[in-house]
């Protein structure tokens, strides 16, 4: 799909001035979600303009947190996207946001966006429902993410796509490595999601979970980032993870991944460390299935 560029700093400000009031109410979880939802998604644009998506097509957000791909679908092409997610609070963070950046004028006309609460493992939509769903760094949180992919098959048309994309994090490599501060806040953070059945090296394995339901592989892309930066005071990036790891605090130390002294001393000590420069690659795996037009294509 093409992508009108004069309509990113509409979508930009909005979400930018939504985290700021966020940050203002307290809600650390939120903050932190919009904030780095909304960080990737700027990279993300990439692959928005390779994605099979025609105007009048019928979209699935799966697990769409603040809704930042289904308002940058509906800005570019008349379509009718559903934006489902779990999390009560975010689904009512999106209505706002839609209802802001649709006085803004950022929707196409013909254009409609709706969220409600949903599970992604139990959508609760009629079969053949869409024509493209998306799933962005959602997989790595479910617990059952095959059963998750099946559902969404289900739900697709057939020769309808499916869109998901996710992390892994033994792709990333840090000149000088993390400290061991650093490292392990983020490991008891990481220990809490695994036990909630999460996987943070779902990345490598979206493909498989792809073909295990029915889905041919219609192509596969590695969206690599590489940087040098100076992680100080002023870095937005080191910002970012200081709140990630503060609004884990009571995940990680009910779970006993971390005592809470520990935890504290930790993260001050995280936030008082002196300026570095540090040299970065990353990656995150995007996979397109597509639903074979036959039935024959199911295992
Ligand atoms: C990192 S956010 C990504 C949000 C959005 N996909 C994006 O990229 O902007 C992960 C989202 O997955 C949602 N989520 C996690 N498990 C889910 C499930 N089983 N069903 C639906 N949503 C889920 C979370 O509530 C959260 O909004």
């Amino acid at each position: 799909m093409d992508l009108d560029e004069s309509k990113f700093g509409t979508l930009d400000v909005a979400l930018t001035e939504y985290a700021e009031e966020l940050r203002g109410s307290g809600d650390q979880t939120a903050t932190v979600t919009l904030g780095y939802t909304h960080s990737l998604h700027k990279s993300w644009r990439t692959v928005l303009r390779m994605l099979p998506v025609a105007p009048g097509a019928s979209v699935l957000d799966a697990g769409s947190g603040f809704g930042i791909v289904a308002f940058e679908l509906a800005a570019n092409l008349p379509v009718q996207v559903d934006g489902i997610d779990v999390e009560a609070s975010f689904v009512g963070h999106a209505r706002e946001l839609s209802q802001r950046l649709s006085d803004r004028g950022l929707f196409s006309q013909g254009s409609a966006v709706r969220f409600s609460e949903g599970d992604v493992r139990a959508l609760g939509c009629p079969d053949e429902a869409y024509d493209l769903v998306l799933m962005r760094e959602v997989l790595q949180f479910v617990p059952g993410p095959v059963q998750a992919v099946q559902e969404i098959y289900r739900a697709l048309k057939p020769g309808g796509y499916f869109c998901v994309s996710d992390t892994d994090d033994q792709l990333r490599l840090t000149w000088p490595s993390g400290t061991a501060v650093l490292d392990g806040l983020v490991a008891a953070v990481a220990s809490v999601q695994r036990q909630r059945g999460g996987d943070r090296q779902t990345g490598r394995k979206l493909t498989t979970y792809l073909r295990a339901a029915g889905f041919e592989l219609a192509g596969v892309v590695v969206l690599p980032e590489a940087q040098h930066r100076v992680v100080d005071a002023d870095d937005p990036e080191r910002s970012l993870i200081i709140e990630q790891i503060r609004a884990a605090r009571s995940r990680v130390v009910g779970s006993g991944a971390m005592g809470p002294e520990r935890f504290d001393a930790d993260l001050k000590a995280l936030e008082e460390a002196a300026p570095h420069e540090e040299f970065r690659m990353n990656a995150k795996i995007v996979a397109l299935g597509r639903r074979p037009s036959s039935p024959t294509g199911r295992p």
